[in-house]
């Protein structure tokens, strides 16, 4: 058993909820900036949304290789000066060791971290720690170039993507259902984790673009059916899971007034309310839905929220920040306990 310390992304509260969802341990040390986990087996980063590195607890730092020429770094997010001390400590040792020890910064170590030898120390809350593999935005960015079809003014987000469906806590082989599938990037993700998959697209452009990007992956089960998501049970029998970005209303250019973001926040209700009228029917018993729910800022100053019946219970709510938008967002988390 060993202990890791995930460093968390950009939603600390999203990236709690996906590490207890996924490890279902209680914590060692927990803050917005990190945690820690005693795990038995080492942890993969390629399975995880929110996490920017996964590192391992030591009590001191050594470079162990049989190189004599090496890259490092040091990742101080407490800034308290330990950090600095550590790193001069670090060169000095290196010197007198006659190492050729050259340091990446920052932003260039993810790319190094995970394909050759790198000496990366971390420090955080006071721990120290070497980190073992890094999330690389690059990989994730050229994946994303070479699918058939890109759409980024309806496409989710991939990494939003995989923590919604690792918050969901569906298992290899389960059905996930995307009732507002769009071009497919919840689909691709889940499909790349081994899930079954159906995608529910109303628009048939959309529905044909979604298919490309699905038969490119090459892989897994997947069904995109084109149809209005109020009737998905004439088309859908069961499913294990419900994870989506659904449709939020028109495209906004400006923060609306009170009235117009009232009018759409009403319609939404309506759509999400017959949506979820129909996932009752089909969702399993303990299974969960991991839905964005927008709310609207208005130029009044108001925040309208989006609130429909529904049967299920609400587990969690997490604010979401999504850039160069001006709908507010919320990944909330219900489970089917009927
Ligand atoms: C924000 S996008 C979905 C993003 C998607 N979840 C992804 O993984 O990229 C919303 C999509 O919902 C579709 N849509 C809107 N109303 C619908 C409805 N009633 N039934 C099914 N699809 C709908 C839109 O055509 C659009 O493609």
């Amino acid at each position: 058993m060993s202990s890791y310390l995930f460093v968390l992304g950009r939603n600390p509260q999203l990236s709690h909820l996906e590490l207890e969802t996924v490890y279902e341990k209680k914590p060692i040390h927990k803050s917005e900036k990190c945690v820690i986990l005693e795990l038995d087996k080492k942890p993969d980063i390629a399975t995880l949304g929110g996490i920017v590195k996964i590192c391992e607890i030591v009590d001191e730092i050594h470079y162990k290789g049989k190189k004599n020429a090496f890259y490092w770094g040091l990742s101080d997010y407490d800034k308290d000066g330990y950090g600095e001390a550590l790193r001069k400590t670090l060169q000095k040792q290196f010197v007198k060791q006659k190492l050729k020890a050259i340091y990446k910064r920052e932003s260039e170590r993810p790319s190094v971290v995970n394909k050759y030898r790198l000496l990366d120390a971390v420090v955080c809350d006071g721990f120290l720690a070497k980190t073992i593999a890094a999330y690389n935005p690059d990989e994730v960015v050229q994946r994303e170039e070479k699918k058939p079809v890109n759409d980024f003014m309806i496409a989710s987000s991939a990494r939003l993507a995989r923590i919604m469906i690792n918050i969901s806590n569906a298992q290899k082989k389960d059905v996930l259902l995307d009732p507002f599938c769009g071009v497919g990037v919840v689909l691709q993700e889940a499909t790349l984790k081994g899930l079954r998959v159906i995608g529910i697209e109303k628009d048939s452009l959309t529905a044909k673009k979604a298919r490309r990007n699905l038969h490119w992956l090459k892989r897994g089960n997947w069904e995109i059916i084109e149809q209005n998501s109020t009737q998905l049970a004439d088309h859908v029998m069961e499913c294990d899971v419900v994870v989506s970005e659904p449709y939020m209303g028109e495209f906004l250019d400006k923060i609306p007034t009170k009235k117009q973001a009232h009018r759409i926040a009403r319609g939404l209700e309506d759509l999400y309310a017959r949506v979820f009228e129909q996932i009752a029917i089909v969702l399993k018993k303990g299974g969960r839905i991991v839905f964005v729910l927008p709310y609207f800022k208005t130029r009044e100053g108001d925040v309208l929220r989006v609130s429909f019946k529904h049967p299920f219970f609400e587990r969690a709510r997490v604010a979401y920040e999504h850039e160069g938008t001006k709908i507010g967002r919320e990944v909330v988390v219900f489970e089917n306990v009927k």
